[in-house]
């Protein structure tokens, strides 16, 4: 029987609702799914924007294997020296400029009963979005010509805010990396399923954070905020936390998803 890596991608991390719906709720998802390996996108750590060097150790301390970032990777940059370590398991999105400080994707070396490596790559959209970027389809060639293996394992995070792109992308990606998942809107969606040549795909896999928000944020500020164009403080919203993500059943000889399923605990 081929052997399979079983992989567990958390949704966008937000402010200390999603760090202790996750702290909580991660001895649950590794009961129920037992992934070899935790991914999980942490670019809302900080209060809502941005990721601290104590909260990526903390991550770390959890099992999460590699941490990814989005639109928010460099709020905080004291984490900067992190990004830009080689032996630490974190990577800012691949298509920024090419003189954006950090690595662009990362490797979580085969480990266990795990013999291949496993390679996450983020890409950010160019729809409605709020930082400007490359190409991230051209992004997403150049880093799979780079990887030094002939059919790698891949993850591929598309951290966009339109639908039509990350659908785009996962069909891009179709039959050459393991997963394309979703992130940034913070909203999971009821459509995980394989695509044709054997991608793992999902729209969006929401957010580890308070869900009674506006996607993350106080309520009442973010329709304060709306309702009268004046600047308002947006804290974190508190009610509801949920982890949300995807688990997906690799298989080690194509490097294709054999089953993929969405997460959420709470
Ligand atoms: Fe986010
Ligand atoms: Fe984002």
């Amino acid at each position: 029987m081929s052997r399979t890596a079983k992989l567990a991608f958390l949704g966008d991390i937000n402010g200390a609702p999603g760090k202790a719906v996750v702290e909580r709720c991660l001895p649950a998802l590794r009961e129920r799914w037992a992934p070899d390996v935790v991914v999980a996108n942490a670019e809302n750590a900080r209060n809502g924007s941005g990721l601290t060097p104590e909260l990526y150790r903390a991550f770390r301390g959890m099992g999460i294997d590699a941490i990814t970032l989005g639109d928010h990777v460099f709020r905080d940059t004291k984490v900067v020296p992190i990004l830009e370590n080689p032996e630490e398991p974190v990577a800012r999105p691949a298509n920024l400029s090419a003189r954006s400080p950090g690595k662009r994707w990362t490797r979580i070396p085969a480990a266990g009963t795990r013999t291949r490596d496993i390679y996450v790559v983020t890409v950010l959209g160019r729809i409605f979005f709020p930082m400007p970027a490359n190409d991230p389809f051209a992004a997403i060639d150049e880093v799979l010509g780079a990887i030094p293996e002939r059919r790698p394992i891949v993850v591929v995070e598309a951290h966009m805010e339109a639908t039509s792109e990350k659908a785009a992308m996962g069909a891009w990606c179709d039959g050459r990396a393991a997963l394309v998942v979703g992130t940034h809107t913070h909203v999971p969606t009821a459509d995980a399923r394989i695509l044709r040549k054997g991608t793992g795909f999902i729209t969006d896999v929401g957010m580890c954070g308070p869900y009674d928000s506006v996607i993350g944020r106080d309520t009442d500020a973010v329709v304060r905020h709306m309702t009268s164009a004046l600047p308002v403080h947006y804290e974190m919203g508190q009610g509801d936390p949920r982890l949300c993500g995807v688990f997906v059943e690799i298989s080690e000889d194509t490097g294709l998803a054999n089953r993929i399923e969405r997460i959420e605990l709470a």
